[in-house]
């Protein structure tokens, strides 16, 4: 049997009855009940589905990367070190992994020191470590709103408490989130860390402005702050001028050619170049690195070696900037696609973001329809519903994530005009049983900014959790076991 090419779908991933759960329930740990299923990896399920076009997901278009390549990667990597492909490396990284992320972080104009670098699985194990490191149950994160759909089960499973600062065009907005300091501190609490993920935002699709990086960091001087820079997508910008990382920005006002001793920064291989190797990595201030070395020894020793040792032939190569030139031009040209397809079938009821480059548009519909209900309804076409991007479930109600990056055109046009569709029945529907009328005043602003939306209420018991809607009718939103 060729079990490699077995998917999932086989029925590994699913939750278990509540009966089954009932009987384990007295032997979790408190903070797994502040722990709930990523919206992505809900989706992941559905986006094996082939009827499925999914818009979810955080997919790069991995059909992109040759497959001559990648098996001469490979047979070089065998050829010269199966030894140490094969082997158990050091928990910080390999050197010649560190070496292609030092280049990677000076394309982004960043200067790093490898020595403080760490490398590690995927970016996700690096929200995961600062957590571990940082977090005590009630302790404060300031993130932005909608954030990152996959921080929020992390956080949740730390019992962080997470205040979410509403976006505008321009991303978070510094004198509310110093308004939002001010409160906390009058409370006698102080953030553990600002999480922001500062270009082409995800899900937002927004890019912080530069005065507002600039003040960000003096923020940070100032009250003496961590700040968690978040940095997937800095170098899949299709328009505009790149702008500064933080950490250099933070370095800068170090000074003396210094190292950022505030902004711990966040980079991956994943969209740049593969999401399936797991390979990511942070550069943070020496004493925070141990204790993220320290926690990636808990939980999983090292990063794989075989896909170090692939990354560091790749780089030897030479071509990954081409590769990436190559990305941006298919990227952009999908995005395009998306905002027309959005005019066309969202057109006066939705605005959307128009972001600069990264994978994702977020659009917000008009006529007071819930996102996860329309999911529910949306047979053939999948995209993360808003309130996956806010911890408590409650904001984000009719807005979605939309993923212009993995999916041919044909498909996002199909996709869109599907939930276009779908948001007919919905709005009609909304308007027969609350008697308004469908088409009222859009919640956001022309400019693509990012505001705050009023949710149709739900119970206060129901929002806590958002349960993304399985297929077939069973069960919609509700708490999760
Ligand atoms: C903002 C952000 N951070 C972190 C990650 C984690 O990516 P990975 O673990 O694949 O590096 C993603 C993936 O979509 C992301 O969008």
């Amino acid at each position: 049997m060729d079990r490699s090419s077995k998917g999932a779908g086989d029925g590994r991933g699913t939750r278990p009855p509540a009966h089954e759960l009932a009987r384990y329930e007295s032997l979790f740990a408190a903070r797994t009940r502040g722990m709930k299923s990523s919206a992505m990896r809900e989706m992941m399920a559905l986006t094996e589905r082939p009827d499925v076009i999914s818009l979810a997901g955080g997919l790069p278009d991995t059909t992109m990367f040759a497959p001559e390549l990648y098996a001469k990667l490979m047979s070089q990597v065998a050829a010269e070190s199966t030894a140490r492909a094969v082997q158990y490396g050091p928990t910080e990284g390999m050197t010649a992994a560190v070496e292609c992320i030092v280049e990677v972080m000076a394309e982004e104009g960043t200067a790093v020191d490898p020595a403080e670098v760490i490398v590690t699985t995927g970016g996700q194990q690096v929200i995961d470590l600062v957590c571990k490191a940082l977090i005590d149950p009630g302790d404060v994160i300031v993130a932005e709103a909608p954030t990152y759909p996959g921080a929020v089960p992390t956080f949740g499973a730390y019992q962080a408490e997470v205040a979410q600062i509403e976006m505008d065009a321009d991303g978070m907005p510094i004198d509310e989130l110093e308004r939002t300091l001010d409160r906390l501190a009058a409370q006698g609490r102080r953030p553990k860390f600002i999480y922001t993920i500062p270009n082409f935002q995800n899900p937002g699709g927004v890019t912080m402005s530069l005065p507002r990086r600039r003040r960000l960091v003096e923020v940070a001087r100032e009250r003496e702050l961590l700040v968690l820079e978040d940095n997937p997508y800095g170098l899949l910008r299709y328009e505009g001028e790149p702008l500064p990382t933080l950490y250099s920005l933070d370095a800068e006002a170090v000074g003396r050619g210094g190292a950022s001793d505030l902004v711990i920064y966040l980079g991956t291989f994943s969209k740049i170049l593969s999401p399936g190797l797991r390979l990511g990595w942070a550069v943070a201030p020496r004493p925070v690195l141990e204790k993220l070395n320290l926690g990636k020894q808990g939980a999983d020793l090292c990063s794989s070696a075989v896909t170090q040792l692939f990354v560091a032939a790749y780089f030897e190569d030479g071509e990954w900037r081409q590769y990436l030139e190559r990305l941006r031009k298919r990227y952009r040209q999908r995005r395009d696609t998306m905002l027309e397809a959005l005019e066309e079938h969202f057109g006066g009821r939705a605005t959307w973001t128009r972001p600069q480059g990264g994978m994702f548009i977020w659009a917000t519909l008009n006529e007071g329809v819930d996102t996860t209900d329309l999911l529910a309804h949306s047979e053939g076409v999948a995209f993360v519903p808003g309130r996956a991007a806010y911890m408590d479930g409650r904001r984000g109600a009719s807005s979605m994530r939309l993923n212009f990056a993995g999916v041919p055109e044909e498909d996002i046009r199909e996709g869109v005009r599907r939930i276009g569709k779908v948001m007919d029945g919905q709005a009609g529907l909304f308007g027969v049983l609350t008697g308004s009328l469908p088409g009222h005043e859009p919640a956001e602003d022309p400019a693509g900014a990012v505001t705050e939306h009023t949710a149709p209420a739900k119970s206060a018991g129901l929002a806590d959790v958002v349960e993304l809607p399985r297929r077939g009718g069973r069960g919609r939103a509700g708490r999760s076991a």
